[in-house]
């Protein structure tokens, strides 16, 4: 099982979830990091290569964190050119047809604001639909999502045992379903 970990972060300099996230998994056999922003600084994303990449891999994460409950500008330009007709959906748009694919997310709100009643009312698996609905498109399976949440209360101690878990999950999600 060859996994595709697409991370998607505009100032991994300034990062801690996903720069601790993306070090440890570059550690990982059968485990291929694309750091996104690093390959595309211009935003000129080489379809072909990137479909290329997807059919190399049998599971693809899309790491990010959150921004304005969604993706980084990026990776949602990677979804326009990337998942294209006649390649992720259309009549013979079928390549990645049963591969998994999974989401891991950092977000500065914690879990309990994303609730009914909290202050972001909706929780991530709402606000991740149009991601699983693109999934289910083109035929993927959609595992559930790695999060981090709440930037202001994360200590050095949970970011460990987060990114530990987090190659752990990557590598293996049936184990944690
Ligand atoms: C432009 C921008 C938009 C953001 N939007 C959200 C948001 O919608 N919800 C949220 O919980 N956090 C939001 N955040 C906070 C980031 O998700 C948080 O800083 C990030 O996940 C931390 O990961 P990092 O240490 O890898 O940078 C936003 C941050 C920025 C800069």
């Amino acid at each position: 099982m060859k996994t595709l970990v697409i991370v998607a972060h505009p100032n991994l300099d300034q990062s801690r979830v996903n720069k601790a996230w993306m070090n440890r998994l570059q550690q990982e056999e059968n485990v291929t990091v694309h750091n996104l922003y690093a390959q595309y600084p211009t935003f000129e994303i080489d379809a072909e290569k990137e479909q290329q990449l997807l059919l190399e891999h049998d599971r693809i994460v899309l790491q990010f964190p959150f921004y304005w409950y969604s993706t980084p500008a990026l990776l949602k330009q990677w979804q326009d050119v990337v998942l294209a007709y006649g390649f992720a959906y259309g009549s013979e748009g079928n390549k990645l047809h049963g591969k998994e694919f999974m989401l891991a997310i950092s977000s500065g709100g914690p879990a309990e604001a994303y609730q009914a009643g909290g202050y972001n009312r909706y929780s991530m698996s709402e606000l991740t639909r149009p991601l699983q609905a693109t999934a289910n498109l083109s035929g993927m399976h959609f595992l559930p999502s790695f999060l981090l949440q709440g930037m202001m209360k994360l200590t050095e101690e949970r970011l460990q045992e987060s990114t530990e878990a987090f190659a752990a999950y990557v590598t293996n999600p049936t184990l944690h379903n």
